[in-house]
Formats: structure tokens, sequence, C-alpha cells
């Protein structure tokens, strides 16, 4: 009964961090699309509680996650011991320290798009690399959770 409760909690962080995910895609992507620098400000403000869905995602996957090994009775030489669970914890830690990290600079990108609206045109050229970068994180993150995911499935 509390493995299945633990599971299905799981399930619903999987959910989330998808919706996070896929949502981020889709205003990242409008926010690629418009040349309007007051209009991106927007995109990036409706960006932030998509993004913070990542790591309340990722916190009920770790607690769900614990659960699940002590219902099903892990000791802790059985989690290093299983090859598959191992490769899913390094996976899963480097998802959150990217995370983490990107969403440190879409802060910042804020901050700079905020400068150029104020007249500060010498913030231009290091926003665009921010941009670059931030697709090339969403596009990682997406192949690292479908990667945990397969992880999961076949053991
Ligand atoms: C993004 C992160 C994660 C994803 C997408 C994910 C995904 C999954 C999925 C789909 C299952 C169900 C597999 C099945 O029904 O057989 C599962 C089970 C499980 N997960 Fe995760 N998981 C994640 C993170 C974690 C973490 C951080 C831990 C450990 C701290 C963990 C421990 C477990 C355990 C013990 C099971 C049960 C395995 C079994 O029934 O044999 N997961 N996970």
């Amino acid at each position: 009964m509390y493995y299945s409760i633990s599971i299905f909690i799981h399930y619903l962080g999987i959910g989330i961090l998808i919706t996070s995910i896929l949502g981020g895609f889709i205003v990242h992507n409008s926010y690629r699309k418009s040349s309007n620098i007051t209009e991106q400000l927007i995109f990036l403000k409706i960006l932030r509680p998509i993004g913070l869905l990542g790591p309340i995602g990722l916190g009920i996957m770790l607690i769900s996650g614990i659960g699940n090994l002590m219902f099903l009775g892990f000791a802790s030489q059985d989690v290093i011991s299983q090859r598959w669970l191992m490769e899913k914890l390094f996976m899963f830690f480097l998802v959150l320290i990217i995370g983490l990290y990107s969403g440190i600079r879409s802060k910042k990108r804020a901050t700079l798009i905020e400068q150029i609206i104020s007249g500060n045109e010498n913030t231009k050229i290091e926003k665009q690399k921010f941009d670059k970068i931030s697709n090339t994180f969403l596009i990682i993150q997406t192949i690292l959770l479908l990667a945990i995911l397969f992880r999961s499935a076949v053991k």
C-alpha cells in the first residue's frame, strides 16, 4: 500500500517535469521568434514559474524515489549494486545541476534585457549568447529525462 502511494507520487513528479520541459520549449520558442525586446521580457517572466516546476518536480522525484527504495526494502549496499539505479541517480543529479545553473542564467538574462530596455546596448551580445545556450540546455535536459525514463523501464 505505502509503495503504491510512493510510486503514484513518483509518477506525478514525472508529469510535473514533463510539463516544465514542454512548457519551457513552447514559451522559449515564442521568445526566440519575437523581435520585440519588451515582449521578450514578458516571455521570460512567463518562463519563470514554468522553470520553477523543474526543481519542484525533481524534489518530488527524489523524496518519492527514496520512498520507493524504503518500501521495496532496499539497503544502502543494494542501491550501489543496482546498476540501473546508480546510472539513474547520476543522470538525476546532472539534471539537477544543469537545471540550477540554467535557472541562475535565466535570471541574469532578464536583468540584461532590462538593461537593454533602459538604453544600455552593450549587453546585447551577451544576451544573444544566453539565448543560444538556453535552447541547448533544454535539449540536454530532455535527452537526460528520456534516458532516466528508459533506464527506469529497462532495468
Ligand atoms: C527525473 C527523475 C526520475 C524519473 C523520470 C524516474 C522514473 C521512474 C519510473 C518511470 C519508474 C517506474 C518503473 C516501473 O514501474 O517499473 C520509477 C521507479 C523507481 N524509481 Fe524513479 N525516477 C526518477 C528519479 C528517481 C530517484 C532520484 C530515485 C531514488 C532516490 C528513484 C528510485 C526509484 C525506485 C526505487 C523505483 C522502483 C523500482 C521498482 O519498482 O523496481 N527514482 N522511476
